[in-house]
């Protein structure tokens, strides 16, 4: 059964099944978190971060994952790498395997070494990519598939390697909008093979196979996604999702998913929000 509900088909009978697995994240603790260079459209390096709410807001979010239920590990930063914060760039874990991040700008590559350092205690067979990828920031697990983001960051070739060690298939997806340059800015999976996404950031052929893979999904409004209301972390049924993307939790509700909404918006200062500080450990 099918109801309206604002821009977006409520499935009922899907809406009663939504259920809850508790996660295992990576986090890295803010402590020097800043804004020192500009590397995506969001970050001017003249505007001041307020580093102590920046902190409250990670710890915020940190114990909303634990209230949920689930498990968070936490990686402390590294001076000198004020992005480090963002978790979720530092690799690909799926099936206990790991691709490790290989960065494309200079001034973030000094996290690689240590994040490599804590996925090589828990994950020794870790695998160091070839050419440039920033983990989950472009790679996003369905539950069936790896869609993958290019256009700003992962390089394509990086595509079908990370897919390979991963073994799992591969959805290529081309980024078109600057302000949307990582795919988990511009697209959040809600539940196994259901999303919620952004058209406008993807090219034409994208967004057909969006459409084709993904009748279902939520359509996120441009508002909610330049509140990073996409890069939104989800269990099945909780979806953890920036304070101010309005629409997108009345959608979320529609769907029959629960939004915990969480204000991070020192972040975004960056060019990140809650899925950025959230790497996924699957396994
Ligand atoms: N300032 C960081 C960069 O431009 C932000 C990273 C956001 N991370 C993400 N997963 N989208 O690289």
């Amino acid at each position: 059964m099918s109801l309206a509900v604002g821009s977006n088909p409520v499935n009922l009978s899907a809406a009663a099944q939504r259920v809850a697995r508790p996660r295992t994240y990576l986090m890295c603790r803010p402590t020097y978190f800043d804004v020192t260079y500009e590397i995506n459209a969001w970050m001017h390096a003249d505007v001041e971060v307020d580093r102590e709410l920046a902190m409250r807001q990670w710890e915020d979010l940190r114990s909303t994952y634990l209230d949920l239920g689930n498990t968070v590990e936490v990686i402390e930063g590294v001076p000198g790498q004020p992005d480090m914060v963002f978790a979720a760039n530092a690799g690909t874990v799926v099936g206990g395997r790991v691709v490790a991040a290989k960065f494309l700008r200079p001034e973030r590559t000094g996290e690689e070494a240590p994040y490599r350092a804590w996925f090589a205690a828990r994950y020794p067979e870790m695998v160091i990519p070839e050419y440039v990828n920033e983990g989950e920031g472009d790679y996003l697990w369905t539950g069936s598939a790896l869609l993958a983001g290019s256009g700003f960051r992962t390089d394509p070739k990086e595509h079908t390697e990370t897919a390979a060690s991963l073994g799992v298939p591969l959805v290529p997806l081309e980024l078109v909008s600057p302000s949307f340059y990582h795919l988990d800015t511009a697209l959040a999976v809600l539940a196994d093979d259901q999303i919620a996404y952004l058209p406008e950031a993807f090219s034409h052929a994208s967004q057909q196979v969006l459409r084709d893979r993904f009748p279902d999904a939520i359509i996120a409004t441009r508002a909610d996604a330049d509140w990073f209301g996409l890069n939104a972390t989800s269990d099945g049924r909780n979806v953890v999702v920036a304070a101010q993307a309005e629409q997108l939790q009345r959608d979320l509700t529609a769907a029959g998913y629960r939004p915990v909404p969480v204000d991070v918006s020192e972040f975004r200062k960056a060019g990140g929000g809650i899925k950025c500080c959230t790497l996924e450990l699957r396994g």
